[in-house]
């Protein structure tokens, strides 16, 4: 079973490091309207006030949310797998000095026992085939009262091209069993140049997960558009046929 798991972590570095360009793009480019008009609003919400604050940007691509918590006064380190991701956080040109940025896996964090008071997942968890270790890493290096935030796929309702209008209910045979879903990303048009697999799991995975690695959840969040731009506007009423995203806010004991 490692020996699969470390095949499967090793193949998604592969597929991150192939699509680091596109990604920079499709970030700095503020393609992805998702994140523009919807997630990232729903994640510093939930961040709130983080000046003097150490977080640990885990998964942090090419490090826009770092930079923008950095400049909130927070002090950020920022850890992502593909190397090609890594060298574009370090390099930008509007990098504060306190963000720093290691490749380096969430499964095996080069970083201190409770170091951190935030740990912030954004859209990374989907790209983890079994997020416990990380989950447990994430309990290791907060300190107690500290929280984890994490930002995904909604595991319940989540499913193969929900972006092009595809709505259905996922079947129990499915929702109960680590499910994964090979596609490109195509965002604005634009089609990743590798496939990746996004993993779902239910419920009670990210529930029982949590709790057995020290956690306890404060709150569950569905950020969703409001009645306004689904009212208004066909690109949100066809890329937003179902719940798609889920927040979870847990605190470390
Ligand atoms: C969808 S991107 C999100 C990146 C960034 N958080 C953002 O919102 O733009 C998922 C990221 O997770 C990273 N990733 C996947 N598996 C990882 C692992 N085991 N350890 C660290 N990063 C990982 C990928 O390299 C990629 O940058």
């Amino acid at each position: 079973m490692e020996d699969t798991a470390q095949a499967i972590a090793k193949l998604t570095r592969a597929r991150w490091e192939a699509n680091a360009q596109y990604w920079v793009k499709i970030i700095r480019e503020r393609r992805d309207r998702y994140r523009t008009e919807l997630t990232d609003a729903a994640v510093l919400d939930a961040v709130g006030d983080c000046s003097g604050q150490r977080v640990l940007d885990a998964g942090c691509g090419e490090g826009y949310l770092a930079r923008r918590l950095a400049a909130m006064g927070a002090e950020v380190t920022g850890v992502d797998a593909a190397q090609g991701l890594i060298d574009a956080a370090s390099s930008h040109p509007a990098r504060e000095g306190r963000a720093t940025f290691t490749r380096a896996s969430v499964e095996d964090l080069p970083l201190e026992d409770d170091r951190f008071d935030l740990v912030l997942c954004n859209h990374l968890f989907s790209h983890l085939q079994d997020p416990s270790r990380a989950i447990g890493e994430f309990s290791r290096v907060l300190r107690s009262g500290g929280r984890l935030i994490l930002l995904t796929l909604h595991p319940c309702f989540y499913v193969e091209n929900a972006e092009q209008g595809a709505a259905s209910s996922v079947p129990a045979a499915q929702y109960f069993t680590p499910r994964g879903i090979d596609q490109r990303f195509m965002v604005d048009g634009l089609e990743s140049p590798s496939m990746i697999t996004s993993w779902l799991r239910p419920l009670e995975y990210y529930a029982g997960t949590l709790r057995d690695a020290g956690f306890v959840i404060a709150d569950l969040r569905e950020p969703h558009p409001t009645e306004e731009q689904l009212r208004d506007d066909p690109w949100w009423r066809k890329g937003f046929p179902t719940a798609m995203f889920m927040l979870l806010i847990a605190e470390r004991r």
